[in-house]
């Protein structure tokens, strides 16, 4: 969540503005920080306009292990159209469609709508931007460019509500959120045993997830708890066989 080094490739190096480096250079801490500012996740989760929902949908699921539920059927799958000489980010148009109190809408977007509003500083490539370049319902430029807001409010990460100031914020919180090495060990543990953690699985992933705060003031790691994973005796005694 937090590495910068990237091994170049040319169509990703325009994407990241590095002009013609050789072999693993550094992106610009700044502006990247781990997989979540990589070009692979923002532009998945983008269409003809950025996705905060979709962005903070998967954060919520894959990175929290927590889920939202599915939209009501009567729900709308786009944001509505821009009104003719009306001029509005993106994230000014979901949070008027999704977030405005009393409404259904707002319990599950508030959620994932908060945690997608970071990335809101890249584009849908991935590219960054300090603002955002406003197309006509037609698909014309308008020749207007709105400032980016990236701030947002969650009460997902930790256990009490926290700001976050743009996407780097939000994926040093992440790396360093209990609930997000919870989930982490969890998806681990699922990956190596092929199947879902059972009740009789804590005392497993109590280990894994102590290697991970290590021990005394020796800070651990995900790859100590990757080895100690390895050297267990369950792994060990491991029958691919039986499963
Ligand atoms: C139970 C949770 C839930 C509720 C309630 C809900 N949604 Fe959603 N909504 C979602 C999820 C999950 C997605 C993402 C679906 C996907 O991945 O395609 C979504 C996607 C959307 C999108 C598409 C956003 C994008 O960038 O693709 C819009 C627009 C939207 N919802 C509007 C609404 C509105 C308006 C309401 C209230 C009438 C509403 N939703 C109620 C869960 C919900």
């Amino acid at each position: 969540m937090s590495t910068n080094s990237f091994v170049y490739d040319h169509s990703l190096a325009q994407i990241y503005g590095i002009a013609n480096p050789l072999g693993k250079v550094g992106l610009a801490s700044q502006h990247r920080a781990g997989l979540l500012t990589r070009a692979a996740f923002l532009s998945k989760r983008s269409g003809p306009l950025t996705s905060p929902v979709k962005r903070g949908l998967l954060i919520k699921e894959a990175f929290l292990c927590e889920g939202v539920g599915s939209p009501p059927p009567d729900a709308p799958s786009m944001l509505d159209p821009l009104p003719v000489d009306t001029y509005l980010t993106t994230r000014d148009r979901l949070e008027h469609l999704t977030m405005k109190a009393g409404t259904s809408c707002i319990n599950c977007h508030s959620t994932m709508n908060n945690l997608g509003f970071p990335f809101e500083m890249y584009d849908t490539l991935g590219r960054v931007r300090d603002k955002e370049r406003i197309f006509k319902t037609d698909g014309g430029f308008s020749g207007i460019e709105l400032p980016i807001n990236t701030k947002a409010e969650s009460k997902d990460i930790e256990s009490g509500v926290i700001q976050i100031s743009d996407a780097i914020d939000i994926s040093s919180r992440l790396s360093n959120s209990d609930k997000a090495l919870s989930c982490f060990v969890s998806k681990w543990t699922e990956f190596h045993l092929r199947r879902s953690p059972a009740s009789g699985d804590g005392c497993l992933m109590n280990e894994s997830l102590n290697t991970i705060y290590g021990k005394d003031s020796n800070q651990g790691s995900i790859q100590d708890m990757i080895k100690s994973t390895i050297r267990s005796e369950h792994f060990m005694n491991w029958n691919y066989l039986s499963k």
